[in-house]
C-alpha cells in the first residue's frame, strides 16, 4: 500500500482515482478545482479531499494527474500552490493528461531539478475504459522509475507500456489519435454510403466487422451512429485539442499528415454544427446535414 494523490477528478480521473483506492488498496488524497467533486469522491471512496494540489501532493509516494491541456497541467504542477511545491524527494508524478511532448519534457526537467520523478502517461480507452479500469497507458520516463510506478498504475489499466524517455508516452498517444482520425472518417463515409444505397446497415456491419474492415470504432460506435446519437463519449473539442498538439509536433518533425489535417477541418465543421461535446463519431452528422 502506498500514499497516493490524484489531481483532476473529471470524467476520466474520478473513476481512475476510485480504482487506485478500491483495487489498488492505496491511501488516497484527492484534489479537484471544483471542490464539490473532490468532497463527493472522498465521501464515496473514503479518501481525503485537499484544498490545493500542493496539499494533496505533500507526503505522497505517487501523485497522479488528469486535467485538460498543457496550460491546466502547468497550473496544477509548477503554478501557485501546485504539486511541484511539495513533492517529496524520490516521489513520482504520473501525468495521465493528453498533453504535448514538450510540456512532458519541461516537467520532467523541473522534477529532476526538485529531486523527484516525472512520467507522462496518457491513456486510451475512453470513459468506459476508465470506469472499468481497463485503460491502455502509454508511458515516457526512466525505466527504473517506470518499474516502481507500474504496479500502482495497474489498478486502472489493462495494458501499460514504457515507450521511451520523457515525452514518448505523449508521442505514442499522438500516433493513437492519428490512427483513429482517418479511420472514423472512413467509417462515417461507409455508413453514409450504405444508407444511400438502401442497405440494412446493421446487417452490413454484422458481416463486414468480422473481416478486414472491422475496428474498435465499428464495433462500439456503429449503433449510435446509425441512430444519430452523439451526446456521450470522447468530445470533439478534446479531439481537436489532441489534433492541434499532434499537427504542431508534425510541423516540427516533418511528418506528413494530409488526411489527419483534413479530418481536423471536418471536426471544426462539426463544432460549428453545435457538436463541441459530441462524440468523435459525429463526423457522420456532417455528411448527413
Ligand atoms: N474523456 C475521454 O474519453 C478521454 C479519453 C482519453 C484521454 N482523455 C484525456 O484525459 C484528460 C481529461 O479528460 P476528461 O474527459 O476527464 O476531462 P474533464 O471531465 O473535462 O475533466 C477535466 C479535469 O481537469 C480539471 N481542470 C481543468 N483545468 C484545470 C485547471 N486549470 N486547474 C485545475 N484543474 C483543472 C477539471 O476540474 P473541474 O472539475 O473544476 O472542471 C476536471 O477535474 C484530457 O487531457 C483528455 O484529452 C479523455
Amino acid at each position: 500500500m502506498a500514499k497516493v494523490a490524484f489531481i483532476g477528478l473529471g470524467v476520466m480521473g474520478y473513476p481512475m482515482a476510485g480504482h487506485l483506492k478500491v483495487k489498488g488498496g492505496h491511501e488516497l488524497t484527492v484534489y479537484n478545482r471544483t471542490i464539490a467533486k473532490a468532497e463527493k469522491w472522498a465521501a464515496e471512496f473514503g479518501g481525503r479531499a485537499a484544498p490545493t494540489p500542493a496539499e494533496a501532493a505533500a507526503g505522497a509516494d505517487f501523485v497522479f494527474c488528469c486535467v485538460g491541456n498543457d496550460d491546466d497541467l502547468r497550473a496544477v504542477t509548477t503554478g501557485k500552490d501546485g504539486a511541484f511545491e511539495t513533492m517529496a524527494k524520490g516521489a513520482v508524478f504520473i501525468d495521465n493528461t493528453t498533453a504535448s511532448a514538450e510540456v512532458a519534457r519541461e516537467l520532467d526537467a523541473a522534477a529532476t531539478a526538485g529531486g523527484f520523478h516525472f512520467i507522462d502517461a496518457p491513456v486510451s480507452g475512453g470513459q468506459a475504459g476508465a470506469e472499468n479500469g481497463v485503460l491502455t497507458v502509454m508511458c515516457g520516463g526512466d525505466a527504473d522509475v517506470f518499474e516502481r510506478a507500474r504496479p500502482v498504475i495497474d489498478a486502472y489499466a489493462r495494458m501499460v507500456g514504457l515507450m521511451g524517455p520523457a515525452g514518448s508516452g505523449q508521442l505514442t498517444k499522438m500516433v493513437n489519435q492519428i490512427c483513429i482520425a482517418g479511420l472514423v472518417q472512413g467509417l462515417a463515409e461507409g455508413i453514409h454510403f450504405g444508407k444511400k444505397a438502401g442497405l440494412d446497415i446493421e446487417k452490413v456491419v454484422d458481416v463486414i466487422s468480422k473481416g478486414a474492415a472491422g475496428s474498435w470504432q465499428m464495433e462500439n460506435r456503429h449503433k449510435t451512429m446509425i441512430s444519430g446519437k452523439y451526446d456521450f463519449g470522447f468530445a470533439v473539442d478534446w479531439m481537436r485539442k489532441d489534433l492541434d498538439i499532434l499537427l504542431s509536433e508534425a510541423r516540427r518533425n516533418g511528418a506528413k499528415l494530409p488526411v489527419t489535417a483534413l479530418v481536423d477541418q471536418f471536426y471544426a465543421e462539426v463544432q460549428a454544427l453545435g457538436g463541441k461535446r459530441w462524440d468523435t463519431s459525429s463526423l457522420l452528422a456532417r455528411l448527413e446535414k
